[in-house]
């Protein structure tokens, strides 16, 4: 599409470009040059055009399309970047990752704006209105062993942390496996999902929901969740906090595939966590009981005291004495 070259172009340029430079490195007529203009100006891109100087896009704004997001992705120059898959409106990143993950050799990246089925963990439904959140799921073919495929929650747990303390200076918690918490309220959640045969894993996809420049919530959730705005009333572009996610994720995912554990990156979990030191109480579908939380093992199980006694918990619910109103 000749409007994502020419925003490529305004992009990368820092100067005034002019109308007649772009339609030459272009092979198009300025005419058709200005209409891409005009179009990217009623997307709510800033352009200033000036008189012999030509074009130059003004302040970043937060819109997300393909074009902001690869380009924010090719800045950290990661050696095999997914694809990129980017759409205005999706039922699930997750299914609409599902249903094409067996025709795609490549790692790939679906990023849709808003979506209309949101899929959260345990059934539940995963708000994501328009214009204010990160709605994405990543999908993975690593070669690994079946029971080593949940730990990638733990490993995209951190790298949203990572991300949120490079782009914003705060100290993101984790609420064991996957809820990235700040001031006790929900940031963002991760739904993993993995599809294997009698070769082993077929692909894995992390689907991450964060709540970046939302200004609100709905009243059901307002008083466990909170977004990244309003915990630092900054405006967030979101294609530059996808790309800081994606690019932490490889760098801790290399460091996980080098044992295909956690061994390499339990420390770094255990500063986030969230439940270490505290009491937290057990939800096991066996019945509930109070203990401490002591930190992960390699394996990404929740390592617990329990009246004396070191259980380990591999998965479900563990709710944390102080979060989301838990007292
Ligand atoms: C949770 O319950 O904490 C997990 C929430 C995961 C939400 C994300 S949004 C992008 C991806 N697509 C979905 O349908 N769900 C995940």
């Amino acid at each position: 599409m000749l409007k994502n070259k020419v925003l490529k172009i305004l992009l990368s340029n820092k100067e005034h470009v002019s109308g007649q430079a772009i339609s030459d490195n272009l092979g198009v007529s300025r005419t058709a040059v200005w209409k891409a203009i005009s179009s990217l100006k009623k997307d709510g891109y800033n352009i200033e055009s000036v008189n012999n100087r030509g074009y130059l896009l003004l302040e970043k704004t937060d819109i997300l399309n393909q074009v902001e997001i690869e380009q924010n992705i090719h800045s950290y120059k990661l050696l095999e970047p997914p694809v990129i898959i980017y759409m205005d409106e999706v039922d699930s990143t997750n299914t609409y990752a599902k249903s094409i993950a067996d025709n795609l050799n490549k790692d790939f990246l679906v990023v849709s704006d808003m979506q209309t089925f949101g899929k959260g963990r345990l059934g539940r439904i995963w708000s994501s209105p328009s214009s204010t959140g990160i709605f994405m799921s990543l999908c993975i073919k690593p070669d690994i062993a079946i029971e080593k495929s949940s730990m990638i929650t733990l490993v995209m747990a951190l790298s949203l942390c990572d991300a949120i303390e490079e782009l914003y200076s705060l100290h993101p918690t984790i609420k064991w496996p996957n809820d990235i918490v700040i001031n006790s309220k929900k940031i963002s959640g991760i739904l993993t999902e993995m599809s294997s045969d009698m070769d082993g894993i077929k692909y894995i996809i992390s689907g991450v929901g964060i709540n970046v420049n939302n200004k609100e919530f709905p009243a059901d959730i307002k008083d466990m969740a909170s977004s990244l705005f309003l915990e630092t009333d900054i405006i967030m572009h979101r294609a530059k906090l996808i790309a800081s996610v994606i690019s932490h994720f490889y760098n801790n995912f290399n460091i996980f595939l080098k044992t295909e554990d956690m061994t390499g990156l339990k420390e770094k979990y255990e500063k986030h966590l969230a439940n270490i030191g505290k009491e937290v109480k057990i939800l096991d579908p066996k019945g509930e009981y109070q203990a401490v939380a002591l930190g992960i093992d390699e394996n990404g199980a929740l390592i617990v005291n329990s009246a004396g006694k070191i259980k380990r918990i591999i998965s479900g619910e563990v709710s944390v004495r102080g979060l989301y109103g838990y007292v």
